[in-house]
């Protein structure tokens, strides 16, 4: 079975990351959404509740799991059996980072392949902090996640 791993920090799962997992869902038989738990990065969303926010996502999606992992990707990407690391490209300056990581991953794991989709015109812009920005600002977020997210943001807002 030729499986690919999507890792990310997910926090949380907008529709520009649904588009990539679903785009590599139909080139792979089975895509693994690996969700990094120790990001250096201040976030929103715990593990637990970014996992929880990605399985609902993908949840009609036969072929797409959604599993957390600690340490390097490119180990994570070995235990699950995946042949490729699966990333998506916005603008020119994702080539490069991804350019870099790519390189890293390639010199620990040369067996495991880097593919890179472009990411749909409509999400090119999206991230996970301007997303997190204009619902903190009570802005329309409802046609760039998906359901659960937009709940889970509103929670998060009204619990402030
Ligand atoms: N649509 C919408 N947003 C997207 C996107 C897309 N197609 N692609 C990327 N983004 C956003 C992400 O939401 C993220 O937003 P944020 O910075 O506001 O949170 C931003 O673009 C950067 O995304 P990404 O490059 O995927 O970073 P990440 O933090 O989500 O994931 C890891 C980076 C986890 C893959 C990387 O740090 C890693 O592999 N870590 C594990 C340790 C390791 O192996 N290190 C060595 C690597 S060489």
């Amino acid at each position: 079975m030729t499986i690919a791993l999507y890792p990310g920090t997910f926090d949380p799962i907008t529709n520009g990351h649904l588009d990539i997992a679903v785009r590599a869902s139909r080139l792979f038989e089975k895509v693994v959404i690996g969700v990094y738990d120790t990001p250096s990065k201040d976030l929103m969303f715990n593990t637990e509740e970014r996992v929880e926010l990605a399985e609902l996502s993908v949840k009609s999606f036969t072929n797409i799991e959604v599993k957390p992992f600690n340490g390097l990707t490119v180990e994570f990407a070995s235990k699950v059996g995946a042949k490729a690391i699966v990333r998506g490209l916005r603008i020119g300056a994702d080539f490069e980072y991804e350019r870099e990581m790519a390189l890293m991953n390639n010199k620990l794991s040369p067996e495991i392949e880097l593919v890179c989709l472009m990411a749909s015109l409509k999400y090119q812009y999206l991230s996970s902090s301007r997303l997190k920005e204009v619902a903190r600002l009570d802005g329309d977020i409802y046609d760039l996640v998906p359901e659960p997210v937009a709940k889970a943001l509103k929670k998060k807002r009204e619990n402030r």
